[in-house]
């Protein structure tokens, strides 16, 4: 059974009077257009935990380009469906107001990020990261989960949360769990949906760069840069095709390694490679771990 909740009090009333004492509750949060990327990350979470709450919010404040909010796929029915299928307990489906009752405030930011805010996707996407900052907080203060379930496609929002779990001091587990991809290697994103069938095709070449860059960087580390150069340079040869980033970076900071000293260079298991291209009108980003 999937128990559904719109208003905030009435689902914290039901997890302080319902929750058994000793119930591990898993929270996946999610804005919906559920695929099976969303359903690996709830799976797990039924594995871990007693009960397990997802939540639909398309979050205004995270979108930093008002048609990419617009456009969002919004799939309410079918994305209840599957929760039935796949055995999540709880659904929190909020309206604006109910998270944000003071209106929604893009500027509005109690956390501090640092630098990994200002590269990749926090340089391309201005204010993107104090909105899942501020959403994602909202989310924990609600639901308190024990643990939250987040994938490693978003693999700078995962280190973003991680930071912003420590400075809310939330007793709270981060599980990242592996990128789901289609079989030509396309990494599961609710914006696929987008993608016209000519760009559909062509979108699994961003993880067959990825990869080539990945044998190439093993092969030679040091030579990082003009691995980035060319692949950046054959990606924006395929149509439609626009990569904003293609860069190596730390896995624990995202110091891109183009900026670090020679001597504070990372072992390759320190590293991943992170991406963003537009297809046509669609951005998609993906990563891979050099181990
Ligand atoms: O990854 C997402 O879908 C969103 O950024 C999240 C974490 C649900 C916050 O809105």
């Amino acid at each position: 059974m999937l128990i559904r909740f719109r208003k905030k009090t009435d689902f914290e009333n039901y997890l302080s009077l319902r929750l058994p004492a000793k119930a591990r509750l898993g929270f996946v949060p999610t804005m919906g257009a559920l695929h099976q990327g969303h359903l690996a990350l709830i799976q797990r979470a039924l594995d871990e935990c007693d009960l397990v709450a997802c939540s639909i919010f398309v979050n205004p404040t995270q979108f930093n380009q008002a048609q990419d909010l617009r456009h969002y796929p919004r799939t309410e029915e079918k994305d209840l469906q599957q929760l039935l299928e796949v055995g999540c307990q709880l659904l929190f489906l909020p309206t604006v107001e109910e998270i944000y009752p003071e209106g929604p405030d893009r500027a509005s930011n109690p956390f501090s990020f640092g630098e990994l805010e200002s590269v990749m996707e926090g340089a391309h996407r201005p204010g993107h990261f104090a909105g899942v900052a501020q959403v994602v907080s909202r989310l924990l203060q609600i639901v308190r989960p024990h643990a939250l379930y987040m994938g490693q496609k978003d693999y700078q929002q995962t280190l973003i949360v991680r930071s912003m779990l420590r400075q809310m001091q939330a007793e709270v587990e981060l599980v990242v769990c592996p990128t789901v991809r289609e079989k030509d290697g396309l990494a599961l994103s609710s914006r696929n949906l987008r993608l016209k069938p000519e760009q559909r095709k062509l979108a699994p070449q961003i993880y067959r760069h990825l990869q080539a860059a990945r044998l190439a960087f093993l092969e030679n580390p040091l030579a990082f840069r003009q691995i980035e150069e060319q692949q950046l340079q054959k990606l924006s040869r395929l149509p439609d095709f626009r990569p904003e980033y293609f860069c190596f970076a730390r896995t624990h900071d995202l110091k891109l390694l183009a900026e670090l000293p020679p001597e504070q260079l990372p072992p390759p298991r320190e590293v991943v490679l992170c991406t963003a291209v537009w297809v046509g009108q669609v951005r998609l980003i993906d990563n891979l771990m050099m181990a």
